[in-house]
């Protein structure tokens, strides 16, 4: 039995795994940051070092379990906010060394990259992976849980940065990716015109900071005193829509080029409702199938945490009696 720990940005979650099963899952997310119009990190880390002790109890007491019946702790120590992954870290060394228990260091990304796993066991090597999030937007060619490829990321801005970006402009709080997912609902994706950076460029790299500063442009031009409530409908299905539309196209044309039979998709902006409709759509009409997690395992979790570092340990027992791992913001592989 895992018990796993997730506190890489600003949700601390805690899980316990058992045979590839989540047992409980308990994910506390940091909604103060919205008032500063992003994520604070000394705040995120004094967050998560106040509510990682009692969440453990939490995912112990619903998963039913007691401490003595856990036989390794799995924790996120890459990337992330440096101060956020050196909280849930320690807190896993202490408990590693007070309980004697082995220790698994896994790699967030990795955590996404599986998260599909957790709801479908039938998921069959090799996919693509695109893993879109507020830190990364990326497609990876997966042929195993050890071997995977990243065959394109984003120049700069993440997806999920960039829903975040646009919603700010419009005078929407954050995180604005799931506002503009719930008022593109009511508004015409066809409004407006905004560029599909990179969309035709024969590769499976992404960048949306061209995209951001053309909304910045046409909002300071079009609406100089305020922004009306069907405005921002119409806007937000038109900015949703041409991000999607990348996002879309990429992913479909890396599984063509390939030859895979299963798209996955997972990170924070998996969870829209419009990409999640869209790649269906397009994944049928390729004879594909698509993956996206069950929304409580798209936000960052400990469960994909506990899943990867469950399969680590029983790979490799004898490997895991190391405290001497450290944590690194930047780290996209293993
Ligand atoms: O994976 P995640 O919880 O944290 C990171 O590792 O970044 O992703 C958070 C990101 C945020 O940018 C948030 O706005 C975006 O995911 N997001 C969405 C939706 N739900 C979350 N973006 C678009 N539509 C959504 N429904
Ligand atoms: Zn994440």
């Amino acid at each position: 039995m895992i018990l796993a720990i997730e506190s890489s940005c600003d949700e601390t979650s805690v899980a316990v795994i058992e045979k590839s099963n989540v047992l409980s899952n308990i994910i506390s997310s940091q909604y103060f940051h919205s008032k500063y119009g992003g994520v604070v990190p000394e705040l995120a880390s004094r967050a998560h070092l106040n509510t990682i002790y009692s969440l453990t109890h939490e995912a112990l007491e619903v998963a039913k379990v007691d401490i003595n019946s856990i036989d390794a702790i799995a924790v996120t120590n890459k990337p992330g906010l440096a101060g956020s992954l050196i909280v849930g870290t320690s807190f896993a060394k202490g408990l590693s060394l007070s309980r004697g228990l082995p220790i698994i260091p896994v790699n967030h990304i990795e955590g996404h990259l599986f998260s599909g796993c957790l709801q479908d066991s039938s998921l069959e090597f090799p996919f693509v992976s695109m893993v879109v999030s507020g830190g990364h937007t990326s497609i990876f060619l997966v042929n195993s849980f050890d071997e995977y490829h990243t065959v394109g990321s984003t120049k700069d801005d993440a997806a999920g940065e960039a829903f975040d970006k646009i919603a700010k402009l419009m005078g929407l709080p954050y995180p604005g990716g799931p506002l503009i997912d719930k008022n593109a609902k009511l508004g015409n994706p066809f409004r407006y015109d905004f560029p599909r950076p990179m969309i035709h460029d024969p590769n499976y790299d992404f960048s949306f900071s061209g995209l951001k500063t053309s909304v910045r442009y046409f909002i300071h031009k079009n609406f100089p005193n305020g922004i009306s409530e069907n405005e921002i409908y119409d806007l937000s299905a038109s900015v949703q829509q041409a991000i999607i539309d990348v996002l879309v196209r990429k992913l479909i044309n890396a599984a063509k080029h390939y030859q895979v039979k299963s798209i996955v998709i997972a990170g924070g902006v998996s969870a829209n409702s419009q990409l999640r409709k869209e790649l269906k759509a397009e994944a049928d009409k390729h004879k594909m199938s698509m993956i996206a997690p069950a929304m409580n395992y798209c936000v960052d979790n400990a469960a994909m945490i506990g899943f990867i570092g469950e399969l680590k340990y029983l790979s490799n027992k004898n490997h895991y009696d190391n405290l001497k791992f450290t944590v690194n913001s930047t780290a996209i592989r293993a």
